[in-house]
């Protein structure tokens, strides 16, 4: 427990790790002559704002819209889940996001900065760990710090609170050919926090789970999202881990991507199991089903189906604060 509050206080105190040469986040937002007291108005911007982004691709020889005009922000220390078929941009948009492809137009920003080159505020996770085979966990996991001239006792230090973080502990000394799937999932998430970073983002990261280690990792995920604060884009195939974790679901139409909708999730936290049972859940996973499928009749249909039974099961799954007794007020 020691070494996961060490973690989370690493993010504010200047601690060894944070020297090697990795630029110190909140410095970069600050200007000189701002106080601290600014420089907590600047956290509350967005953390990610995307702004009418467009970006092509030659396939086939031909100019390819992947993403049309696409908007939407992540509020800072927010879980935003992005859904749509095969092929509507997803993966660009992640891409877009960590600064490793540019739009064609539009601005992408974090905290209110233009998103550079492989950003340094990111942290990616893919869908298939890409461990390094010849490297163990622990060294996997540093291999980040490696890269940015930390120095050998901070990495290992650093990689130890992370292992712990992912519940690997045990493993540290495993080479990924030693893990299981979820594992080698796991190593690649504390890989992907190992420069600290504000914002995290999951490509389908657990979509080769079976079910349930599946419900396993979004519920530590959750949890690893509360200590570090990090910010959250993921993207998913599965209507169910995209409501259990977002605060917004962004669904994205068939190629070329625009936002169809942007489903608010008015689910409390923490979540837990029985948070797939309740009733604006189920609300949140129809509606988000319906758009989806596209059509403007099946979104009403699915809409008006899911509303009354909410209404009732919603009072009856109402949190402690809420007075069956009581009136208004
Ligand atoms: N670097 C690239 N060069 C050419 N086409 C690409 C490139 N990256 C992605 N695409 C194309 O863009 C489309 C969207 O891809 P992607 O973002 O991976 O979609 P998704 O993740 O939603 O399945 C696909 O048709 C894909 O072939
Ligand atoms: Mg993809």
């Amino acid at each position: 427990m020691a070494k996961v509050d060490a973690l989370a206080g690493s993010r504010r105190s200047k601690s060894g790790w944070e020297k090697g040469g990795r630029p110190v986040q909140r410095e970069s937002v600050r200007a000189p002559d701002q106080t601290w007291e600014d420089e907590l108005t600047l956290q509350d911007k967005p953390a990610i704002s995307l702004e009418h982004v467009s970006r092509r691709f030659v396939i086939d020889g031909r100019q390819v819209t992947v993403l049309d005009d696409v908007s939407f922000e992540v509020p800072a220390h927010g879980i935003t889940a992005v859904l749509g078929p095969n092929g509507s941009g997803k993966s660009t948009l992640l891409r877009l996001v960590a600064g490793l492809l540019t739009p064609d137009s539009g601005t992408i920003e974090i905290g209110g900065e233009r998103v550079a080159d492989a950003d340094q505020r990111v942290g990616l996770v893919f869908q298939e760990p890409r461990l390094l085979p010849w490297r163990t966990a622990i060294d996997n996991v540093a291999f980040p710090l490696e890269l940015a001239g930390v120095s050998r006792a901070e990495r290992r230090e650093r990689a130890t609170a992370l292992l712990d973080l992912v519940g690997l502990s045990a493993f540290a000394r495993a080479y990924p050919q030693q893990l299981s799937g979820g594992m080698r999932q796991r190593a690649a998430i504390a890989r992907a926090l190992a420069r600290d970073p504000q914002i995290l983002l999951l490509d389908e990261p657990f979509s080769a789970l079976d079910a349930l280690t599946r419900e396993r990792f979004n519920a530590e995920l959750l949890e690893i999202w509360q200590r570090t604060g990090t910010t959250i884009l993921i993207v998913t195939h599965s209507i169910a881990e995209a409501c259990f974790l977002a605060d917004e679901v962004v669904v994205l139409t068939a190629r070329p991507g625009r936002v169809a909708a942007r489903v608010p999730v008015p689910l409390g936290r923490p979540r837990r199991d029985d948070t797939l049972d309740s009733a604006a859940f189920s609300r949140a996973a129809a509606t988000i089903r319906a758009h989806l499928s596209g059509s403007p009749a099946d979104i009403a249909a699915q809409e008006a189906a899911a509303a009354p039974v909410s209404d009732v099961l919603e009072r009856a799954g109402a949190p402690a604060w809420f007075d069956p007794f009581g009136g208004p007020g």
